[in-house]
């Protein structure tokens, strides 16, 4: 959530361009309000607005206002409306202080109270300005910039980074207290961001910060600095190799369709991951681990979902799912030295899940290991060993390619973990492993062809339906739930996933004439799942059905666009092809209703508050 940027550059007097440029790349962290605060001649102009960075520039030409350094921020609103007030950045007391965080500020009402009563004039109701206002305060008592933001940081609570600077000092100085940040350094600018693609297009060499440290970008150089003492830190830049353009659509309308496009190269390159030297140890924290927690939000909740049924099917491992956010509440009494909690973050800074991380570490209690997409996250940092899942950028907000990389990984790790205890053949495991690697890329580029079709044609016969379900069954489980967030969340339509034996336990009594119910399934639970269509066509509902082409399912689909058949794999490969259908389904849908699939309104992508 949010996304801030700030740049140094040596005399160009471009800044407007270059951090709408670089911000640009954050869309997908927050589009509430944006803003530049830019630094010309020894005077900070502010700009900001409601609206996208594309409509805020257009309104305001936020990339024509001149200067050789300044902070761009990108809002998703938590504390205060996203109103033109609340947009950051934000002056301090005077127009001399500038600067935007990305976080929350436990502490905000008391502080805002405190800053008011010893003469503060605060302006907004976002607590991003609280940041700028407390270096306001220490810099009028200790007459310097450095010694002022370091200070500043105690008075504020909660997790947050934050950007700031002063019209007349050519440094942009920035804290990392619990929110990402990282900083790059470029031939002729340094910058600093909540995120790695906007530093991209302006350099590759990279400087991770952790949290506790304080970054001060000059216009040739960035140096870091522990918070609580002022230290000066030896940080080595680092060469990051991830590909700038990946945050590009590459001719495709949106990105989320080019990130469905995406997964037979995921499928390819996951699997090469998996089976690399590092492998061995993921394998050996679970076959050591007393008890294993599997903890994700949201899509990749579902994906654990997904993952726990093939942990039990394929090596008889028990794993309790749990949701990030509900984790500590539910189990953190539960765990031992000996427990592993697997943390599934695409990427890597859920605020839910850091929490997860940083009670497991504190206590002592067991060991962590992160499936993330983003290198340099603060999760892959922070777990004793992560898995990458091999994505690239996944820049689209909705998540596609992320998901359906963590359910290959947890497919292959599951068979491979089986051979070893013996609860699966040697050679059966073999064959899974073998179909994920030779015939996953294949099929799943076969049924991204296929139901994409299927899907478009489908669309537009589920415009008018604002309710609908989603029911999935054993490994399809998780698959129904993703299939329902898609379509909750880009297309606004209310849409529950759950299991489809459970449907008969009180929502049934919502099923008349014509209401949609999608089932999906496996070729080996469709004996089941046909029950359970049954106790929907019976009342006159509508059954969408999505799997492979089984002639006993036909009847039961009322006309051929209601089944979004998938090509035939091997049964345990289904659960991985089925939800592309959904996803394609939901992209139509969303596109059909005029919504921006990429950017659906009221969310962010990366989640960094509670
Ligand atoms: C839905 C979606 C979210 C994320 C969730 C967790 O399409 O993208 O539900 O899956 O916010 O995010 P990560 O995986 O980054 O922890």
């Amino acid at each position: 959530m949010c996304g801030i940027t700030g740049i140094v550059t040596q005399d160009r007097n471009d800044i407007g361009r270059l951090l709408v440029m670089c911000s640009r790349k954050l869309t997908y962290r927050g589009y509430d309000s944006v803003g530049v605060a830019a630094v010309h001649r020894g005077k900070v102009y502010l700009k900001k607005d409601v609206g996208t960075i594309d409509e805020v520039d257009a309104r305001l030409g936020l990339s024509k206002m001149p200067g050789d350094r300044g902070i761009a921020q990108l809002r998703w609103a938590t504390y205060g409306a996203p109103t033109q007030v609340n947009a950051q950045p934000h002056y301090g007391c005077t127009e001399e202080f500038y600067g935007a965080h990305n976080g929350n500020l436990h502490n905000y009402y008391e502080y805002r109270q405190e800053l008011i009563e010893t003469g503060h004039t605060v302006r907004s109701w976002n607590d991003g300005e609280l940041c700028v206002h407390a270096v306001d305060k220490y810099y009028e008592q200790t007459g310097d910039m450095f010694e002022a933001v370091r200070l500043s940081t105690r008075d504020l609570k909660g997790a947050f980074a934050y950007a700031v600077g002063r019209a007349d000092t050519q440094e942009i100085y920035a804290v990392k207290m619990g929110s990402s940040l990282v900083a790059g350094v470029a031939p002729t600018e340094t910058i600093v961001s909540s995120d790695l693609p906007s530093i991209l297009p302006l350099t590759n060499r990279v400087v991770y910060l952790d949290d506790g440290e304080m970054v001060v970008l000059r216009p040739d150089s960035v140096k870091v600095y522990r918070v609580e003492d002022g230290k000066e830190l030896n940080r080595p830049v680092q060469v990051s190799n991830v590909d700038p353009h990946a945050a590009e659509k590459g001719g495709f309308p949106h990105f989320m369709l080019k990130e469905i496009n995406e997964q037979p190269q995921v499928a390819r390159d996951v699997m090469g991951l998996l089976h690399s030297n590092e492998s061995e140890e993921w394998l050996r924290l679970i076959e050591d681990a007393s008890h294993i927690y599997l903890v994700a939000c949201g899509s990749s909740y579902n994906a654990g979902i997904v993952g726990t049924y093939y942990f039990n099917r394929l090596a008889g491992i028990p794993v309790t799912p749990a949701i990030g956010g509900q984790f500590i509440p539910m189990y953190a009494r539960t765990l031992t030295e000996d427990s592993l909690c697997i943390l599934v973050s695409q990427s890597g800074e859920t605020k839910d899940i850091l929490n997860v991380l940083k009670l497991v570490k504190r206590e002592g209690l067991g060991k962590t290991l992160g499936v993330l997409n983003v290198i340099g996250s603060s999760l892959m940092f922070g777990a004793d060993a992560y898995i990458p899942m091999g994505c690239g950028y996944e820049v689209s907000v909705p998540a596609t390619k992320t998901y359906f990389s963590q359910t290959v990984i947890f497919a292959d790790l599951a068979a491979r973990l089986g051979a070893r205890n013996g609860m699966l053949d040697q050679s059966e495991a073999d064959r899974f492993v073998s179909a994920l690697r030779d015939d996953l890329p294949r099929l799943t580029q076969e049924t991204i062809d296929r139901t994409g079709i299927l899907a478009k044609n489908l669309a537009p016969t589920l415009m008018g339906e604002h309710d609908l379900y989603c029911l999935g069954y054993g490994l399809t489980d998780g698959v129904a739930r993703e299939g329902a967030l898609k379509i909750k969340e880009i297309c606004y339509n209310h849409c529950e996933g759950m299991y489809s034996s459970e449907f008969k336990h009180g929502p049934l009594s919502i099923v008349t004439d014509n209401y949609p119910v999608i089932f999906v399934t496996t070729t080996e639970d469709s004996w089941m799942v046909i029950n359970h269509i049954n106790e929907v066509a019976c009342r006159g509902g509508r059954a969408i059905i999505v799997g492979e082409h089984e002639d006993s399912l036909t009847p039961y689909v009322k006309s051929k666009t209601d089944y979004l058949v998938v090509p035939k794999s091997e049964v345990l490969i289904n659960p991985i092809l089925d939800v592309i259908p959904l996803q394609l389904l939901s992209y139509f849908l969303s596109v059909d209703l005029g919504i921006n699939p990429d950017l659906p309104r009221n969310l962010s992508k990366t989640l960094t508050v509670d």
